[in-house]
């Protein structure tokens, strides 16, 4: 039962003390959450991963591209383990090396040497390694504005991978027109549309993610209809439509932020992770909160670590088993290494 896994995890939790050491990302369900050391967004779990060189055990409750930057970030005498290897990232998967090689060959043709390369961290250790072994860095949605700005300040152009929303969206707001964007289409290999080719700042990765997609213009309409005063808040991985469209943007960790500094009686439409969107309404009986596609949205992959994997997980420890590490090759984990480092130092 539920209990007993619950009484489980707790009893191995403190067993292993100091030797085990869980983040948990915000999108995790309560069931996990619940026993994570540190909890955050994409940037703050990978500077709590940078930080801890201590514990043996990291059980990352995540997905895997998480969990390979604590790989890359930790001490060699740290393992990572993910409770559940099915827990991948569907964006992540839509950048492939290759891909990636044959499109950089063919933007190099077409722009020279005007293009520096940037990677949302929701992508494989492969392509920030590719990024990082040609001047480049990743990007999380907490900083990504920072770091396009830092990207610009050294060549004309950047091709951002994986996600073109997050890409879009943080560049139309430094003041960059959708005219300066085009879209790079990996399947095909080739820049969609006739854009003018001397104006492009931005060569955007085909790639999204397909819980955000569900958050549309159509619900926004209906909102603003129905409850014109009930706030809209988005992650930028929403498409650039619905971003423009809602009250605020931001990672999930500034969604969070905005809901602990409102007032009581605040009215909140969020556009981001159901596990989120639910936590943030029971912490906060005191405002109305609703999920901005009314279904709500989960992410499956994330959803994968529940409490039987995440109990296995540490049974296995406890076995003195290491089950389910994830370890990044070290000729990947250096490169990929250069450009979190790069991000880190912004
Ligand atoms: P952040 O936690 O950085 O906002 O990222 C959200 C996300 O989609 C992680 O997969
Ligand atoms: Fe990937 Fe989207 Fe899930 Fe985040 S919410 S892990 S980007 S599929």
């Amino acid at each position: 039962s539920d209990e007993e896994l619950i009484s489980r995890a707790y009893e191995r939790k403190h067993l292993l003390g100091e030797d085990l050491f869980v983040p948990g990302h915000h999108y995790q369900k309560d069931d996990v959450i619940r026993f994570a050391d540190e909890t955050g967004d994409s940037l703050q779990l990978a500077q709590v991963s940078a930080n801890n060189q201590r514990a043996p055990f990291i059980v990352f409750c995540g997905v895997h591209f998480m969990a390979e930057t604590a790989d890359i970030l930790t001490s060699p005498h740290q393992s990572v383990i993910l409770p559940d290897m099915r827990a991948g990232c569907s964006m992540a998967d839509m950048a492939d090396k290759d891909q990636t090689e044959r499109a950089w060959n063919h933007l190099i043709d077409l722009f020279g040497d005007t293009i520096i390369p940037l990677t949302y961290v929701n992508s494989s250790a492969e392509i920030k390694a590719f990024v990082g072994r040609h001047g480049g860095a990743t990007v999380t949605s907490s900083n990504a504005k920072k770091m396009l700005q830092w990207a610009f300040a050294q060549k004309k152009r950047i091709l951002f991978l994986p996600d073109q929303h997050l890409g879009r969206n943080t560049a139309y707001d430094l003041g960059i027109s959708l005219e300066e964007m085009v879209v790079w289409d990996p399947i095909h290999d080739r820049i969609e549309q006739g854009a003018d080719l001397n104006q492009v700042k931005m060569i955007l990765w085909k790639g999204h993610c397909s819980v955000h997609e569900n958050f549309r213009i159509d619900h926004i309409r209906h909102l603003r209809e129905n409850e014109p005063d009930r706030k809209i808040l988005v992650h930028p991985e929403c498409t650039w439509e619905v971003t423009q469209a809602a009250d605020l943007a931001g990672s999930t960790r500034f969604i969070i932020e905005q809901v602990e500094k409102a007032a009581i009686g605040s009215k909140w439409s969020i556009g981001t992770e159901m596990n989120l969107v639910k936590r943030l309404q029971s912490n906060h009986p005191e405002q109305s909160i609703t999920s901005l596609n009314p279904e709500m949205c989960p992410c499956l992959t994330m959803n994968r670590i529940d409490l039987p994997h995440f109990v296995w997980a540490l049974d296995e420890i406890f076995a003195g088993r290491l089950t389910n590490q994830i370890k990044v090759e070290e000729s990947i984990a250096k490169h990929a290494k250069l450009a979190i480092d790069r991000m880190l130092g912004v």
